[in-house]
């Protein structure tokens, strides 16, 4: 194994976007064993849930490094005491969410309908920047509902940018719906439209401007990087994570070779000994891992004995020992 280099790429290069319900601590624990480079996202969490809720939403492993906490919210103040908290906690980036279009998101008036208020996005990131010095990012589509202009876009970014302080935004290239979609159908519906972020890449060249939605490959990836500063990819790593093993070596160039994913299963195990002792289910570390031998002979059984057994009772770090067995042919 070829040990790591630095690397003079901005962090953004490429990086796994926040996916709620998905992209939870064990989720980014097990991508940073797959890739070292590649900046990790939080799900969105809003302020009201770290400020008044119960659980500790921003607990964390160092390991995850580096790993960028994503905010839902749009008061300043409330948003400036969550970014200093993760700055204290080690978080590297702070990224407020103005792309979410669900209903519960609307009501909290965070999300996608922020692209209607850029002087609020600009004061919130003010607010932020004024509290940390890691960096503030913006998540957000290239427009909403029949505001969807690319003057529209042009204007949110001058404002956040030039206002709010803001140098580093992130473009899922596809507007939103605000009524009438689903979330999921926000994510698919609405057509791509690549050329618009490469504008906002041409007319803002002082900003760092990354691109998201639908890219699915390496290769795609680095096409978008010809235009771009860095490229966000979701679903795609989600699924198929084994595609992360690739990318220090074909992306950052830190790396010469690609970790073994069957070594990086096996990595896993003293965490999840560590987690299970803490009283977490092997379940809920184990789903994020179902997809990594897509394509490999095995990869089916190793899925389904996973998804029979790791919500059993009592299941410990043998269920996936025993799945690994299917695409290894050993039995230990
Ligand atoms: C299950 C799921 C949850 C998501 N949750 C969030 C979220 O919390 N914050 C956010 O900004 N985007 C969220 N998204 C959108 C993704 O970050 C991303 O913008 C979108 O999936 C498009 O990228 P992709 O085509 O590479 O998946 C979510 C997407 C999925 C599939």
């Amino acid at each position: 194994m070829t040990s790591d280099k630095t690397t003079n790429y901005p962090m953004q290069r490429f990086s796994v976007a926040p996916m709620l319900d998905w992209t939870d601590r064990h989720c980014r624990y097990f991508h940073r064993l797959l890739s070292g480079q590649t900046l990790l996202y939080t799900e969105m969490i809003t302020t009201g849930a770290i400020l008044f809720g119960k659980g500790n939403y921003l607990a964390y492993s160092q390991q995850e490094q580096p790993v960028a906490l994503q905010l839902g919210g749009s008061d300043p103040q409330a948003l400036a005491e969550c970014a200093k908290r993760a700055e204290e906690l080690g978080y590297n980036e702070v990224n407020l969410n103005a792309g979410c279009p669900s209903d519960r998101v609307q009501n909290g008036r965070f999300g996608a309908c922020l692209m209607a208020e850029p002087e609020l996005v600009a004061d919130c990131i003010k607010a932020m920047k004024s509290a940390v010095s890691i960096p503030v990012t913006v998540k957000t589509r290239i427009g909403i509902d029949d505001s969807d202009s690319y003057e529209f876009l042009q204007r949110f970014i001058q404002i956040v940018s030039e206002q709010g302080g803001c140098d580093n935004f992130t473009l899922h290239a596809r507007k939103a719906w605000l009524s009438g979609l689903s979330p999921k159908e926000n994510r698919e519906i609405p057509p791509l439209d690549y050329p618009r972020v490469y504008q906002v890449k041409q007319d803002f060249p002082h900003l760092t401007v990354s691109i998201n939605g639908g890219i699915k490959t390496l290769d795609e990836a680095k096409a978008h990087l010809m235009h771009v500063d860095g490229v966000m990819m979701g679903r795609e790593a989600y699924q198929n994570p084994g595609i992360l093993a690739e990318v220090d070596r074909e992306l950052f160039g830190t790396r010469t070779d690609a970790p073994d994913v069957v070594s990086v299963i096996e990595a896993m195990y003293p965490y999840i000994e560590h987690e299970l002792s803490q009283g977490t289910y092997l379940g809920h570390i184990t789903r994020h891992m179902l997809g990594i031998f897509q394509g490999i002979p095995g990869a089916r059984q190793f899925r389904r004995h996973l998804s029979e057994n790791a919500h059993k009772a009592g299941a410990d770090v043998e269920v996936l020992r025993q799945a690994l067995t299917f695409v290894t042919g050993k039995n230990s």
